[in-house]
C-alpha cells in the first residue's frame, strides 16, 4: 500500500525525456472538448481524470493470449501482474487484445497472420494514447509482428515471453513439442505404433500451459527478443509455469515505465549489430530456420541493413552449443536451469562472438547484462572451444532454380552425412532425382505411389507453397520419405522447396526458396527426373538442365497451379508482401518508421 504510494509519488514528480504523447489526448488545453470525450469512458472501470491527466505515462499491454492462442494463453493471468508492476513504477496500465496466432491451428496457414498481426498492432499503437509498450509473446509469430510494429511506430516497447510448457515425458523418455510428432510419424509409418499411441505421445509433449517446449519457432524467437536486447535478461527460457515467469512479468512492468521516462525506444536498440548477435544465437542454440524470415522482417521495419549473405557470413562457423531438441537432446525447463539466453551469450561473447557493445532495454550493454551468467550446466550448454557440432549454422544457397534458398546445419544427422555428403574427392556435393509436388494434398496423394519408384538417390520438392503461392507460405518442406523406405531404414530424404519447415523438425531442408514458383522462380519450371546438383562447399544448387530446355518449358508448358484467395486479407496479402529472402514483409510499409513522433490529428 504504503510502497504503491510512494512509487507513484516518486513519478509523478519525474520528468520524461520529452512530454508523452498521451498527453495530446488527455490535456491540449486548445481541445478541452475533445477531452473531456477522451476522459469519460475510461471512467467506467476505475480510472480517474485526474490520473489521466496527471501526466504519468500509459502503457500497453498488448494482449497476444486468448483461447484461440492456447500457446499465449498464460498471458491473460501474467497481465494482471505486469499491470502491478506498472502501477508500482507509477505508470497506468492498458491492456488491449491483438489477434489471435496459433500457429498449429489457423488454416491455411498462420504465417499469413504475421503481416496481419503487425498492422493491426501498428494502427492500435498509433491511434491510441499509449506511450510505451508492453509486447506480450510466445507462439512462433507473435514475437516478431510485435517487434515489428514497434518499430514502425517506434514508441518505448518491452518483450515479455510467456515461456515454454513444462518439459514432456513419455514412457521415461522426454518429448518435445512438434518433434515429437514428426518422428512419431516416421513410426507410424513404419508400423511400430498405431494411432492411439501417436495422439498419446503428441499429448505428453503438451503436459502445461507454455508455447512449444522444443528449441522451434517460438522458443528460437522469444530467444531472440532477448538477444536483440528487447528482454530483461533471462526472460525469454523461464517456463510458463514457473514462479518466476510472474515475477519476470512485474518487473518487466516496472522496467517499461522507466523506459517511457527515457523515452528509451527500438530504434535506439535494434542495429545491425544487435541483429548479427541475433544471428549468432540462433546458430548457437540450433535455433528454428523461421527465425531467417522474421530476422529480416524485424530487420527491415528497423531500417536496418541486413542481407541474405550475412547468414553465411556471420552465422555459419558458429557451432551448436545448446543441447535441446530438434538438433539436440533435451527441452526447455533444463535450459532455463542451465542459464537461457544470457548463459549461451555469455559463451559466444567469451569465445569473441558476440558485439558486447550494443544497448539493451535495461538501459546497459549486451555485456554488462550477461556478466557473471556462466552456465554451471556443461551437458546442456558447451562452451565455443567444445561444442555439439562444429559450424552449425545456416547455409544460404543459390543457382538456377532460385536465387536464395537456407539450410539449417545442425539437424543433418550423421547417416544424412554418410549417404549423401560424403562421396570421394567431392565431399559436400551430391546428385539427386527430384519428384516434384504442387502443395501437400499433391505430396500426400502421390508421396506412396509405387510408379514414382522414389529411392535414396530422389530429392523431394514441394512448390506452390511460398508467401503468395499458399498464401502465406507454409510449414510444408518437410516431406517424409514413402512408407516402404522408411520401412528399409531410410528415414529422410534431402527435401527443397518454396515453402517454410517447423522450427521443431530435424529434417535436412532447402526450404524459404525465392522467388517462388507462384511468381515464376526456377520451381514453375522443374520436372519429376531432372537431376538436381547441390554443392554445400560452393553454396550452389542447381538443376542440370540445359538453358533452351529451360526456356522450352517456360515457354511452351502451363505454369503450376495457383489456388484462389478466399478471403479479402489473402487478396491484399498476396498483393503487397514479398519473398522470403527479405523477410515477407509488406514492402509498401517499410516507410512508415517512426510513425509516433507524429501525433493523430483529433
Ligand atoms: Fe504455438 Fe509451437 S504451436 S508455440
Ligand atoms: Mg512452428
Amino acid at each position: 500500500g504504503s510502497d504503491h504510494a510512494a512509487n507513484r509519488e516518486r513519478s509523478v514528480t519525474r520528468t520524461p525525456e520529452k512530454p508523452f504523447r498521451s498527453r495530446d489526448w488527455f490535456a491540449d488545453p486548445e481541445r478541452s472538448d475533445m477531452t473531456a470525450l477522451y476522459l469519460e469512458r475510461f471512467m467506467n472501470y476505475g480510472l480517474t481524470p485526474e490520473e489521466l491527466r496527471s501526466g504519468r505515462p500509459i502503457i500497453g499491454i498488448a494482449q497476444t493470449g486468448s483461447d484461440l492462442s492456447p500457446c499465449n494463453r498464460i498471458h491473460v493471468d501474467l497481465a494482471r501482474r505486469v499491470r502491478e508492476g506498472i502501477r508500482d513504477a507509477g505508470g497506468i496500465p492498458m491492456e488491449f487484445p491483438t489477434i489471435p496466432i496459433f500457429e498449429n491451428c489457423r488454416r491455411p496457414t498462420a504465417a499469413i497472420d504475421r503481416n496481419l498481426a503487425y498492422m493491426t498492432l501498428v494502427e492500435t499503437l498509433y491511434g491510441y494514447p499509449i506511450d510505451a509498450v508492453v509486447l506480450t509473446t510466445g507462439c512462433d509469430k507473435t514475437t516478431p509482428s510485435g517487434i515489428m510494429a514497434a518499430s514502425t511506430v517506434d514508441i518505448p516497447a518491452i518483450v515479455l515471453s510467456g515461456g515454454p510448457m513444462l518439459d514432456g515425458w513419455h514412457d521415461g523418455e522426454l518429448v518435445g513439442s512438434g518433434t515429437v510428432i514428426w518422428r512419431s510419424r516416421r513410426k507410424l509409418a513404419a508400423g511400430e505404433i498405431d494411432q492411439e499411441e501417436f495422439l498419446r505421445r503428441a499429448t505428453c509433449s503438451a503436459p502445461s500451459a507454455g508455447h512449444c517446449n522444443t528449441m522451434g519457432t517460438a522458443s528460437t524467437m522469444n530467444a531472440v527478443a532477448e538477444a536483440l536486447g528487447l528482454s530483461l535478461p533471462g526472460c525469454s527460457a523461464i517456463p510458463a509455469p514457473y514462479r518466476e515467469r510472474g515475477q519476470m512479468a512485474y518487473e518487466t512492468g516496472r522496467r517499461i515505465v522507466d523506459m517511457a521516462y527515457e523515452d528509451l525506444r527500438p530504434s535506439h536498440v535494434l542495429t545491425r549489430d544487435a541483429f548479427l548477435n541475433a544471428i549468432r544465437l540462433v546458430s548457437a542454440v540450433g535455433g528454428s530456420s523461421n527465425a531467417q524470415p522474421h530476422i529480416m522482417a524485424m530487420a527491415a521495419h528497423a531500417g536496418v541493413d541486413l542481407r541474405a549473405d550475412d547468414w553465411t557470413e556471420h552465422g555459419y562457423d558458429i557451432p551448436l552449443i545448446l543441447n535441446m531438441q530438434p538438433a539436440g537432446q533435451y527441452l526447455g525447463e533444463r535450459f532455463h536451469r542451465a542459464g537461457g539466453v544470457p548463459a549461451i551469450l555469455f559463451e559466444l561473447a567469451k569465445a569473441g562472438k558476440l558485439n558486447g557493445d550494443c544497448l539493451t532495454i535495461t538501459g546497459r550493454t549486451v555485456a554488462e547484462n550477461i556478466a557473471g551468467r556462466e552456465t554451471k550446466d556443461r551437458e546442456m550448454i558447451r562452451t565455443v572451444a567444445q561444442p555439439l557440432m562444429d559450424k552449425a549454422g545456416y547455409l544460404v544457397l543459390r543457382g538456377n532454380l532460385f536465387d536464395f534458398g537456407i539450410l539449417k546445419t545442425s539437424v543433418i544427422a550423421d547417416d544424412f552425412r554418410e549417404r549423401y555428403l560424403s562421396r570421394p574427392g567431392e565431399e559436400n556435393a551430391f546428385e539427386a532425382r527430384a519428384v516434384v509436388f504442387d502443395g501437400s494434398d499433391d505430396y500426400h496423394h502421390r508421396i506412396n505411389d509405387p510408379a514414382l519408384a522414389i529411392d535414396e538417390n530422389c530429392i523431394l520438392v514441394i512448390r506452390g507453397a511460398g508467401p503468395i503461392g499458399w498464401p502465406g507460405s507454409a510449414e510444408v518442406v518437410n516431406m517424409q520419405p514413402p512408407d516402404a523406405l522408411i520401412r528399409k531404414g531410410v528415414l529422410t530424404l534431402p527435401t527443397l522447396g518454396d515453402g517454410r519447415q517447423s522450427g521443431t523438425s530435424d529434417s535436412p531442408s532447402i526450404l524459404n526458396i525465392s522467388p517462388e514458383s507462384a511468381v515464376g522462380g526456377g520451381l514453375s519450371w522443374l520436372r519429376d527426373g531432372d537431376v538436381i546438383r547441390i554443392d554445400l562447399n560452393a553454396g550452389t544448387c542447381n538443376a542440370l538442365v540445359e538453358e533452351d530446355e529451360i526456356a522450352r518449358r517456360k515457354r511452351e508448358e502451363p505454369a503450376p497451379p495457383v489456388p484462389d484467395s478466399h478471403t479479402p486479407w489473402e487478396e491484399l496479402f498476396r498483393e503487397k508482401t514479398g519473398q522470403l529472402d527479405r523477410g515477407g514483409v509488406l514492402d509498401f510499409a517499410l516507410k512508415y518508421r517512426g510513425v509516433a513522433a507524429k501525433t493523430p490529428r483529433h
